[in-house]
């Protein structure tokens, strides 16, 4: 079976080290390997032997038996990528942006057949596609970031479908038809008779958000199964806020997120190795 992470190793210790302001050949002397190794290993080119993953783990503060798990691809998070129970469902929608698959979600409250569209994965039509095939009532579109890759054909979506979007307020704001509804952590929405809790989770974008209600929750780029995205704004507050706002959940809170397949709060916490 193909492996299914969105990061591999190399990207893991390119985050982590970029995220920390620390050079290869900082970690590279740190760590007893070559700055040429290290740029191989960045480059997915070179393997680690599993000394230089612990090595490696250690000067980067990450935890080296997790890290090694991923680096020889010993773990992968279980399966369901659709959620349903008596009060929700989640459809994904995956689809390639710029080469890379990108997600966006359908919450489905199922007592209402309301139904929330999570980013636009660039895809507006695909999305469309979907709220039709179930057979549901575009409620709210909620975006978790504003890059192009979730974000491109909001427009589109908000013209066909006349929704409201939601957006936090920290957060820059992308091309849009209406005005953008800002929310703030803490904030509770509603989708049919489902309660949707915003929750910061900054660091990859200024105002980063997950959406979270009853035992779901959507992270955008704040966290991937066994990564996290890129600290492009603040590495420490991309760490914080995952692991008070999002980690804190009960363990079988499943996670959703802007790329890679969906994982749990539990699994994250004892494969993850920024954690
Ligand atoms: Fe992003």
């Amino acid at each position: 079976m193909a492996y299914t992470l969105e990061d591999e190793f190399g990207d893991i210790i390119g985050k982590a080290r970029r995220g920390q302001n620390l050079s290869q050949s900082e970690i590279a002397t740190a760590a007893g390997i070559t700055e040429a190794e290290l740029a191989r290993m960045e480059q997915y080119t070179l393997k680690p032997t599993e000394t230089q993953v612990f090595r490696l783990a250690e000067v980067l503060n990450l935890d080296g038996a997790k890290l090694l798990d991923i680096a020889t691809e010993q773990w992968e998070p279980n399966p369901p990528q659709q959620v349903s129970d008596s009060s929700l469902e989640v459809v994904t929608i995956s689809a390639p942006v710029g080469g890379w698959p990108v997600n966006a979600y359908l919450l489905i409250c199922k007592a209402t057949d309301n139904a929330a569209i999570v980013d636009t994965a660039a895809h507006p039509d695909l999305i469309l596609e979907q709220l039709d095939a179930h057979n549901v009532n575009p409620a709210a579109i909620l975006l978790t970031h504003a890059h192009s890759d979730h974000t491109d054909g909001l427009p589109k979506l908000q013209t066909a479908t006349g929704c409201e979007t939601y957006i936090h307020r920290n957060e820059p704001k992308p091309r849009s038809e209406n005005r953008l509804r800002e929310v703030a952590h803490g904030d509770a929405l509603t989708v049919g008779e489902l309660t949707v809790n915003v929750v910061n989770t900054p660091g990859h974008t200024p105002g980063g958000c997950s959406f979270i209600t009853q035992g779901v929750a959507f992270v955008g780029d704040a966290i991937f199964a066994g990564s996290v995205g890129g600290p492009n704004i603040s590495y420490q507050d991309e760490i914080d806020s995952v692991r008070d706002n999002l980690l804190s959940l009960p363990d079988a809170v499943r996670l959703f997120p802007g790329h890679g397949p969906s994982t749990t709060v539990g699994e994250e916490k004892l494969h993850n190795p920024f954690f």
